[in-house]
């Protein structure tokens, strides 16, 4: 089968480079997101040779946990990933990390910190790129941000290395509070410093969408509203908020998975090609794209939103009048002549039937035969690959037609390799300083403009929330459709 270096899409080439080490200090090393994903993706990185030689990693904590007592939490996560897990590279990991107490708000350990990350440097006999992982409550965050930058943390070793500031979402809990945090990270770190995660972007069938939609000619030119009818993208979860509880209660569905997510995927799929395919140019394309979207009017919002929240939720967060969402769906529009009318349905929900999170991009049906429309879909997760819905004709004598798909699958095309986890991919770009993958500080702020009049309403009230079954697939949309 033919292959070929995608050289459209300029994100830097791992293997062929001179990297640096880097230092890698985990804020929250034992924490749910650090256990879950962070600590195994490094162990899968240490497994495929992927980080460069000399790399370490310090895991900082509040707590006594012990570096043995973490390696055996890698352990369990690794089995629960259904991984086998292999003695010698748990080994390796653990030969290239260490463990750091420190009071997130005692500067003096920030001090210590620095000296420490000197000495590993002396060691290493050469600067190494700095990398600080902040995977923290967003309580915390601007305290650790605000101690690096006042210890000059947030500088560059002198004789060379970068440092960088990795931090998730949520960025932020409206517009303002944004802007405030973008504008307060900016004090200490450039733009360039900083590594904005959206793990739904470093999803290998996410980056696909680009390629597919750039490289494949046949489908430029039907990418408009002369051809398709609509948009929709689904994030539908089978799991409930998981105990998370404190979190949730902030957050709800319409921050947790579209102010981000979700509306990056948007901008993957609707974006005007890039001027060339360089990160810059990619993020500036994506900007265009959010900055299009048309507001929704406060006073439409029964056309164009709905909520729900499933039954138990209120008792699982302790609070019986809670009206924070655990299902949103929202209509959108793109103010653009490339998508003028054409609307997009975005929706998710946690407690749902079944866990698929989908693009289905709906084809016009010709005037005179309204049923036969071609839907194409990239199916994220599970079952990764796309897909797209044909009519055909029946074997037989009679003319009679039926449905069938023409699909791609990741499996079956693949089947030997697998495919890295969104959160290898995360630490290697951040390594490498390709900041592709990454949501930029604009971007955040114009998704925070788009869902903004809708949490705004939300938040007063309960009026129009539906109450949904678990294991059903939540409120009635049609409204929307
Ligand atoms: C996280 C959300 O960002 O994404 C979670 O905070 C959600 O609520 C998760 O469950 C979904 O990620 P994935 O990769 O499992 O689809």
């Amino acid at each position: 089968m033919a292959e070929q270096a995608d050289t459209s899409i300029q994100m830097m080439d791992w293997q062929s480079e001179e990297l640096k080490p880097a230092i890698i200090i985990i804020f929250g090393i034992t924490g749910d997101l650090s256990r879950r994903k962070l600590l195994p993706a490094l162990y899968e990185l240490v497994k495929n040779d992927l980080l460069p030689p000399g790399t370490r990693v310090v895991g900082v904590t509040r707590g006594d946990t012990t570096l043995e007592q973490l390696m055996s939490q890698v352990e369990v996560c690794i089995h629960e990933k259904d991984n086998v897990c292999d003695p010698k590279y748990l080994k390796k990991l653990e030969s290239i990390m260490s463990m750091r107490k420190m009071d997130l708000v005692g500067m003096d350990h920030y001090r210590q910190l620095g000296e420490y990350l000197d000495e590993l440097e002396e060691q290493a006999g050469m600067c190494l790129n700095r990398l600080f992982y902040l995977s923290i409550p967003p309580g915390v965050l601007m305290t650790i941000v605000n101690r690096l930058g006042l210890h000059g943390l947030n500088k560059a070793c002198k004789h060379g290395g970068a440092t960088r500031l990795l931090f998730e979402k949520p960025f932020g809990y409206d517009l303002e509070s944004g802007k405030e945090l973008i504008e307060e990270t900016a004090k200490y770190f450039k733009e360039s410093q900083i590594f904005r995660i959206d793990h739904y972007v470093a999803k290998e069938t996410v980056q696909n969408i680009l390629t597919f939609r750039f490289r494949n000619p046949i489908f430029e030119d039907i990418w408009d509203a002369k051809h398709v009818d609509k948009i929709e993208i689904t994030a539908s979860e089978k799991i409930d908020i998981e105990g998370r509880s404190v979190f949730y209660e902030q957050t709800g569905a319409m921050r947790d998975l579209i102010q981000s997510h979700l509306l990056q995927l948007l901008a993957s799929v609707t974006m005007e090609k890039p001027a060339e395919f360089t990160s810059s140019a990619i993020h500036a394309s994506k900007l265009q794209l959010l900055d299009n979207v048309a507001t929704i009017r406060a006073d439409k919002l029964s056309e164009c939103a709905v909520r729900g929240q499933y039954e138990g939720y209120r008792e699982e967060v302790n609070k019986s009048d809670s009206f924070v969402e655990t299902f949103a769906a929202i209509k959108l529009f793109i103010e653009n002549p490339r998508w003028v009318g054409v609307p997009v349905i975005i929706k998710t929900g946690k407690a749902l039937a079944k866990k698929t999170t989908n693009v289905a991009v709906h084809f016009r049906a010709v005037a005179r035969d309204h049923n036969h429309l071609n839907t194409l879909k990239f199916h994220i997760q599970p079952n990764e690959g796309i897909s797209i819905d044909l009519w055909v004709k029946r074997p037989g004598f009679e003319r009679k037609l039926q449905q069938a798909k023409m699909e791609f699958s990741y499996q079956q095309t693949f089947d030997e390799h697998g495919h890295p986890d969104a959160y290898e991919r995360v630490l290697v770009d951040a390594i490498k300083g390709d900041r592709t993958l990454f949501a930029t500080g604009d971007e955040v702020l114009a998704a925070w403009r788009i869902i903004e009049p809708v949490i705004d309403v939300w938040s007063r009230d309960d009026q129009g929330l539906k109450t949904y079954a678990k294991g059903s697939t939540g409120p009635d949309i049609s409204r929307l459709e």
